[in-house]
């Protein structure tokens, strides 16, 4: 069995590296570390039948310019971000938008959204009407545990979540899909079980309040309304539909099959009966970054045939891996992202041979200017420096060559070390105690308040 599987994992990877190599794709960027089930690709294209369709048929994008944004993998030369908003059929997140989302919450946005980090959405707008009108939404995000500690990336929705819901006032589902790491990394339960609480350390340290919060394992909460609206959902997949959406083909477990619904069941209120009344649908917002688009897609579908509220989405990019776009931020290198347990040595040599876009010498430097759009450390800084006049000036003397690569290091070194010893430092304070608390089913009377 065991021999079979890893012959399998072996001729996918054949197969995956001669793809690559006949599509000629120089990025191969694993976001998630789900190297495992890297053959699965999503064929770009809904088999939805029914009248609204969540995406765009595919036929326009001829191959050699194709790229491939998937839950387990995203690949591409550089991501077209413009690109992934027209094939997967969602909106791109503009100004008006985020002007509204200031009046509305009554004060400045997040960065991650000032700053295009959240970029595409599908419904927020629907959502915001409703928030308007004084009706409620609960949002709903997750993470598969499939590392000891979360790096940076991984902390960006997170972060982000946290931010709406202080802006917005409104409850929280963290769902910790245990389940998906035994199934996709073939890691054994137990460990996936002991990885997820791990994480939701990492998660509590993000600061979030246990008044509106409820953080759920697969493991330790299908059951109940939740899987009785999993069924429901599982139900109206049909194989096909599992097949155009994630790639799947006949050699796929039927535990990767079922997994789409179980990470759409907890976008439909009806799934938390200790949280929200049974019969009244209450919708939901989901932050999550756009390689979970697959996953919603389906759900928005099947909604609509359950008469469920479709969830919205808000998404967000991926922060690039340290040694580039053609890099992977990956727990198999140590050196490809920045972990939250890492040193702040580790951090600090780590971003010293990050790439960078500066020119080879003083000279050149000064006479061209760096290349921001390779430059990692300058692309962190815009996602994590908060000061927009700060980065501006950075942005204009760095990429006009009167500020050296050595400096915008240092300074990305500062900001992230702050990031990374406040979260140490929160991180040290959770109890185990407290995870049981977050864990807890229980209603959450004040979660609107
Ligand atoms: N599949 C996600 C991951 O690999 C975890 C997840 C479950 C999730 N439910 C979610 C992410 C909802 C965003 C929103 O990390």
């Amino acid at each position: 069995m065991e021999t079979k599987e890893l012959l399998d994992e072996n001729l996918s990877l054949k197969q995956e590296i001669k793809r690559l190599s006949d599509e000629n794709l120089s990025l191969k960027q694993l976001f998630d570390e789900k190297q495992s089930s890297s053959k699965q690709e999503i064929k770009q294209q809904s088999s939805s039948d029914d009248d609204e369709r969540e995406t765009e048929s595919p036929s326009s994008s001829s191959s050699s310019e194709q790229q491939t944004v998937t839950p387990w993998s995203v690949r591409g030369k550089i991501i077209d971000h413009e690109k992934v908003i027209k094939q997967f059929g969602c909106k791109k997140i503009d100004e008006p938008l985020i002007d509204r989302v200031e009046r509305l919450t009554c004060r400045r946005a997040h960065v991650f959204l000032r700053r295009g980090v959240f970029f595409a959405h599908r419904d927020l707008d629907k959502i915001l009407d409703r928030y308007e009108r004084g009706d409620k939404f609960y949002l709903y995000t997750g993470r598969g545990p499939s590392s000891e500690s979360l790096h940076l990336g991984h902390l960006i929705p997170f972060l982000f979540t946290k931010y709406l819901q202080e802006a917005f006032k409104v409850p929280l589902v963290i769902q910790i899909t245990d389940d998906e790491e035994k199934i996709w990394k073939k890691l054994n339960k137990e460990e996936s079980k002991r990885l997820g609480r791990e994480n939701v350390k990492d998660i509590i340290a993000c600061g979030f309040d246990a008044s509106n919060t409820f953080v759920f394992s697969s493991y330790a909460t299908v059951g109940g309304a939740l899987y009785e609206n999993l069924v429901e959902i599982a139900d109206c997949i049909t194989v096909n539909k599992a097949n155009s959406t994630f790639g799947f083909t006949g050699e796929v477990s039927t535990a990767k099959m079922i997994f789409p619904s179980v990470q759409a069941a907890p976008s439909f209120s009806s799934s938390f009966p200790h949280l929200f009344p049974a019969k009244k649908n209450i919708p939901c917002l989901i932050p999550c970054a756009i390689d979970q688009d697959p996953y919603f897609r389906l759900t928005r579908d099947v909604a609509a045939r359950l008469e469920f509220i479709k969830p919205a989405l808000i998404e967000s990019k991926f922060l690039p891996a340290l040694r580039g776009n053609n890099g992977k931020m990956s727990a198999s290198d140590p050196n490809s992202a920045i972990y939250m347990n890492d040193s702040n040595a580790h951090i600090e040599k780590n971003i010293k041979s990050s790439v960078s876009g500066g020119r080879d010498n003083k000279e050149d430097q000064k006479k061209y200017g760096a290349n921001l759009k390779e430059d990692i450390p300058f692309q962190y800084l815009s996602f994590f420096l908060e000061d927009d006049a700060e980065l501006e000036h950075i942005k204009k003397e760095y990429g006009e060559g009167r500020m050296l690569t050595g400096t915008v290091k240092n300074r990305l070194t500062q900001v992230v070390i702050e990031i990374v010893e406040r979260h140490r430092r929160a991180r040290a304070a959770v109890t185990e105690e407290m995870v049981d608390a977050f864990m807890a089913v229980r209603p959450l009377p004040y979660m609107f308040e």
